[in-house]
């Protein structure tokens, strides 16, 4: 049996993955006892190799090969595409791309463009494109909901998953855009060459309990 090299998107998403991967029965100890800053774990049965990623470079890992599988948001695979295949909706990390604002923001045209301060430029570009809405977007790194507040913005899209920190921050949902998941992504040729061992993995966490 051919070994799988795993890219897992770090942070948010990595907890609920590795708990997927223990549910499903996947050997997973070299994660959850990984300590430090490690970046590559090895399960000791040599069968799988975790690899730990932002998540535009999960993409780029698989994309390019270097990592058979990985476990990324659909919002970093809407922002940044990618030639990879997408198997399975894992149901972990759920949240939704919202464009939210103040109670009384109208996205209406009017006589100035309306300014969209977003982490998610593609998105957005694609989204205010559709509804025919004429928008100048800002491209912010982190902490969206400050671009409104600092009246950087009119309004922003991002990913709202509690809610709190929009209400937080005295802002409020005011169009809801796609629902979001985490998603198995797989390398194009990974899938021929090691296809038994894919699809063997793939069933363990079909067949596995989601949240
Ligand atoms: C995300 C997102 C929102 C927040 C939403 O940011 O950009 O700011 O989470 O979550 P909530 O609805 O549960 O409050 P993240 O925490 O990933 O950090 P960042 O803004 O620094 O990128």
């Amino acid at each position: 049996m051919e070994a799988l090299t795993i890219a897992l998107t770090k942070g948010r998403l990595q907890n609920d993955a590795v708990n997927v991967f223990k549910q499903a029965g996947l050997p997973c100890d070299c994660l959850t006892q990984a300590s430090g800053r490690k970046l590559v774990l090895e399960d000791p049965g040599g069968d799988i190799r975790y690899v730990l990623a932002k998540a535009p470079d999960v993409v780029t890992y698989v994309e390019h090969g270097a990592a058979d599988l990985g476990v990324v948001g659909l919002d970093t695979l809407m922002e940044h595409g990618g030639q990879v295949y997408e198997i399975l909706d894992l149901g972990i990390g759920r949240c939704r791309f919202v464009v939210a604002g103040f109670p009384d923001t109208s996205l209406e045209p009017g006589p100035k463009q309306k300014r969209i301060a977003t982490k998610y430029p593609a998105v957005a570009g694609r989204y205010f494109k559709e509804k025919g809405l004429n928008v100048n977007i800002i491209r912010i790194e982190g902490s969206v909901e400050l671009a409104p507040l600092l009246g950087l913005s009119d309004a922003i899209l991002d990913i709202a998953e509690t809610g709190g920190t929009l209400r937080d921050n005295g802002l409020v949902v005011l169009e809801g855009v796609a629902e979001l998941s985490a998603r198995l992504i797989v390398n194009i040729a990974s899938m021929k060459l090691k296809q038994k061992e894919i699809r063997r993995l793939v069933e363990r966490l079909w067949g596995g309990e989601r949240p």
